[in-house]
């Protein structure tokens, strides 16, 4: 059996949620040197669409962050990668990302970005869903909740697959076999 795909945050609203999302990014960060630091690989396509409406200078940098596998459950094990050679120090950082879930991959990779010693550290995600239990995460630029739902599209993926969807989808994985 296929996987079933229903619609959930259509490209029109993401992009006016990215929009708005920039244009916050631009005011509080006037005149501060400003390091976008992207989780690869799901932040990839938000990121690529929210820079280029952010007015004011920036750099970018990657990290990668991975708790999935290729199931839709969190593992709870966070694998981190790369960090250690990302230049942050005394810089205001904004890592950005596809989705929060249970919270344990940002609160990861947060703690990791500390201890490089950056003025500041901000979260910008796309997506926060709201899970029974999750630990509480400030996300301080957040384009949308969502119910606790599996979802795949722009930039987010189910076994590597759908990133490329330009809305995004709830999914229902098909039976194997
Ligand atoms: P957390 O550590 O449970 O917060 O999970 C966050 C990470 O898991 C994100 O960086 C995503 O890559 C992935 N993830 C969580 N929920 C979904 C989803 O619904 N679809 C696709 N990936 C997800
Ligand atoms: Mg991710």
């Amino acid at each position: 059996m296929s996987d079933t795909l229903r619609p959930l945050i259509s490209a029109r609203r993401i992009k006016k949620r990215v929009a708005e999302l920039a244009a916050q990014i631009s005011e509080d960060h006037r005149g501060a040197p400003l390091t976008l630091v992207i989780v690869l690989k799901g932040a990839t396509v938000f990121a690529a669409d929210l820079m280029r409406q952010i007015a004011i200078p920036f750099v970018i940098d990657f990290v990668r962050a991975s708790s999935y596998g290729n199931s839709a459950r969190s593992s709870g094990a966070v694998v981190l990668g790369d960090e250690a050679r990302l230049d942050i120090a005394g810089h205001h950082v904004i890592v950005v990302e596809d989705i929060v879930d249970t919270g344990l991959t940002i609160g990861a990779l947060a703690a990791a970005l500390h201890q490089l010693g950056p003025q500041s550290l901000d979260i910008c995600a796309l997506i926060h869903k709201h899970v029974a239990g999750a630990r509480p995460v400030d996300i301080r630029y957040k384009g949308f909740d969502i119910p606790d739902t599996f979802v795949v599209g722009y930039g987010m993926d189910y076994a590597e697959r759908y990133r490329h969807l330009p809305g995004v989808y709830r999914l229902r994985p098909g039976e194997a076999g």
